[in-house]
């Protein structure tokens, strides 16, 4: 496959972690330039509470303020499971477009009918500014940025490479850590396999940027590694593990995991694009629970 990865282009990557949910965002800037992106923000919910606020993506706000930097992409991997998207709070703060995989029409139709959506519910990706294909490029100032589709954890999935790093979702954990499940509605183990290898195809040195790190065997948290590390010592893929092999795993391992705690309210919101459901005559916001549903 082509990806015109431009290597000598090195972006500034700052990393946000958040403990609540062990995701990382980032802010991708453009060397030459003054315009940065924004990859898979997090929105802070209490979800007992049932109150949501933004101390995570004012972290980041301050930090592009701070920096004289320009937001034109708030990118997401996909569409979240395990924390709830801040692109539209971002948006309104610091203008730019929303970017997600054109697979996102299939989530939406899955999930508008799990959660008993009316027809309101758009099925069509229009929530989001853009609908990224399998190799589209978009500028980040001056700096190229690929999207690669990398199905298998979700139909969604997309990798953004931009110069010699690469924004890899839920493709990929940490070398200890190994993959994301395959499970959700639309996954598939070999189709992540797959997906995988396309990631391990990128140059050696690339910089690979995690979405999740949850510190196995007790080590700090860490989410950058690089394609060689990965080939080489990759849990679940590295050492030339085969797709007989990774299916066989990864479908068994799937079959002891709960339900991650915040899958119901991230995905009736992140399907939205980040947005709550519209307001009853009220005012008022509410979150559905379907039950034995899922
Ligand atoms: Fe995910």
């Amino acid at each position: 496959m082509s990806m015109g990865i431009t290597a000598t282009v090195k972006p500034v990557v700052k990393a946000f972690f958040d403990p609540a949910t062990n995701t990382i965002s980032y802010v991708v800037k453009d060397p030459a330039t003054m315009a940065c992106a924004v990859v898979d923000s997090v929105m802070d919910i209490d979800y007992a509470a049932g109150r949501i606020s933004h101390e995570n993506a004012d972290q980041i706000v301050d930090y592009i303020q701070e920096n004289g930097l320009e937001l034109q992409w708030v990118i997401e991997t996909h569409v979240h499971a395990d924390h709830l998207s801040a692109a539209p709070y971002l948006q309104s703060k610091l203008g730019g477009k929303i970017g997600i995989g054109s697979g996102i029409t299939v989530v939406q139709d899955v999930f508008g009918k799990v959660f008993n959506e009316g027809t309101e519910f758009q099925r069509d990706g229009s929530q989001f500014d853009q609908l990224f294909e399998d190799g589209d490029s978009y500028m980040v100032g001056e700096m190229q940025a690929q999207v690669v589709h990398t199905p298998g954890h979700t139909p969604a999935c997309m990798v953004h490479v931009m110069g010699d790093a690469a924004f890899v979702g839920d493709t990929l954990f940490m070398p200890d850590g190994g993959s994301a499940r395959a499970d959700f509605p639309g996954g598939d183990a070999g189709e992540l396999y797959d997906s995988i290898q396309k990631v391990l195809s990128l140059p050696d040195e690339t910089r690979l940027f995690m979405c999740h790190d949850y510190g196995p065997n007790g080590r700090d948290i860490q989410w950058e590694t690089t394609v060689a590390d990965e080939k080489a010592h990759n849990i679940h893929v590295g050492g030339g593990k085969t797709k007989e092999e990774f299916v066989q795993f990864r479908t068994k391992r799937d079959a002891e995991l709960d339900m991650p705690k915040l899958i119901i309210p991230s995905l009736q919101v992140n399907m939205r694009a980040g947005e709550m459901p519209p307001a009853d005559e009220e005012g008022n916001t509410f979150l559905k629970v379907p039950v034995n549903a899922l």
